[in-house]
């Protein structure tokens, strides 16, 4: 992957440069002009005054006992490979999942063993998703020449139409890609629905279902297609510990399959060569806090109701989430990258248009009072808007 192509991959296209400058990232350009390596004030995380709102982050995290955790694995074990961590964790998940550490595999972020599924799914064909879901890993492959994503159009509402993803399965098929709940619309799939879709699909080719925000539906489990796979089902589902964890920067995702699915797609990686001791020592940390899950959970939906109260208050409408971001209408003449241009005015980040859908703004929830800075921004950035459309 070329530099420009792992900065897209992270930071999402042409919104890159402008997101990086708002949040005090120093370009490499930058750097060049100056003659000297500067240390940002914020190398670590956002610049002090920005509400950082575009990555569907945690700022809650990482909890208390991660943090102790992280410096008690940075100090004792930083020098060495993670083995024994990663299999350590790999025995919690597999424990809790009632499956065996054969059907696990543990990266540096979901988004890394989700890659390795794309590339291993393009070798053999074509990947079948909806038209909006989170497709940057199914991406990869496309953009190093392999095959295109076999886009299916969501419905009026924006759910993911299953009926249509099945009846367009046909022998090209290597995977179908479902995410739920799905991003970046928030909207949770009928879990009885979305369980028929999985064994009648998975007969005919393998479903990943990437699971990232399950944690933060308060009934999570009863929506989770985990079991299918004692089932004995064709499926593989993606789990991170970069969401209701809050554990986005430490990189720790794993997935779920039968062994041989998951030795097929760890082919297309590093093994455990990926992961590192702090991120480790956090997810095991965090694995079992309820605690903390049950206060992130608190919070996201604090903030999802300001949001929604804000979206009300100026006419406008969103779709229900069931997840730390709310996906916005900015209405008929509505502009989301004007929008989030006029956001980042107000030091606020969020994100742009997605694809076609071009009044459609997604916002995550963050800290309180970042959320607050969005609120008391929208009627200014919407004004803007709308004399942007009108001019
Ligand atoms: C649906 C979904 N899956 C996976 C990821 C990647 O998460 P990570 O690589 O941090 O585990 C994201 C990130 O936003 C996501 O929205």
């Amino acid at each position: 992957m070329t530099h420009n192509a792992s900065r897209r991959f992270f930071l999402g296209g042409s919104l890159a440069a402008t997101a990086a400058g708002a949040a005090g990232i120093i370009s490499p350009a930058s750097l060049a002009a100056s003659g000297q390596v500067v240390k940002p004030a914020n190398l670590y995380g956002p610049k002090p005054g920005i509400a950082k709102l575009n990555a569907n982050e945690n700022p809650y995290g990482p909890s208390p006992e991660a943090l102790k955790a992280i410096a008690q694995a940075a100090s004792s074990g930083g020098a060495y490979y993670a083995y024994t961590a990663s299999q350590y964790l790999t025995d919690m998940i597999a424990e809790k999942n009632q499956l065996s550490a054969a059907n696990v595999a543990i990266t540096a972020g979901s988004s890394l063993i989700l890659a390795f599924a794309a590339y291993a799914a393009t070798s053999k064909g074509v990947i079948l998703g909806p038209d909006l879901f989170w497709d940057t890993t199914s991406m990869a492959p496309v953009r190093t020449g392999g095959p295109q994503i076999k886009r299916i159009p969501n419905t009026a509402n924006l759910d993911i139409d299953l009926d249509a993803i099945y009846q367009a399965i046909d022998d090209d098929v290597a995977m179908v890609h479902i995410c739920n709940p799905n991003n970046p619309t928030g909207k949770l799939l009928e879990p009885t629905k979305l369980r028929e879709f999985c064994v009648k699909a998975s007969k005919k080719t393998l479903v990943l279902v990437d699971e990232a925000y399950n944690e933060l539906i308060s009934d999570g489990p009863s929506h989770s297609m985990i079991p299918l796979i004692n089932e004995g089902h064709n499926i593989i589902v993606a789990r991170t510990f970069s969401k209701i964890y809050g554990l986005a920067g430490m990189r720790v995702g794993y997935m779920l399959g039968s062994p041989e699915n998951i030795e097929w797609i760890e082919q297309f990686g590093l093994g455990g060569y990926s992961v590192n001791q702090a991120g480790l020592a956090a997810a095991i940390a965090s694995y079992h806090d309820e605690g903390f899950k049950t206060f992130s959970r608190d919070k996201v939906a604090q903030a999802k109701e300001m949001i929604a109260t804000a979206v009300k208050e100026n006419g406008l409408t969103a779709l229900p989430s069931s997840t730390n971001f709310m996906f916005v209408n900015l209405g008929k003449d509505g502009d989301a990258n004007t929008f989030r241009q006029a956001m980042e005015a107000e030091q606020v980040l969020i994100r742009g248009q997605y694809r076609s859908y071009t009044p459609w703004s997604r916002v995550s929830t963050g800290r309180i009072e970042d959320v607050q800075m969005y609120v008391n921004a929208m009627p200014k950035a919407l004004d803007t808007m709308y004399k942007a459309i009108r001019a």
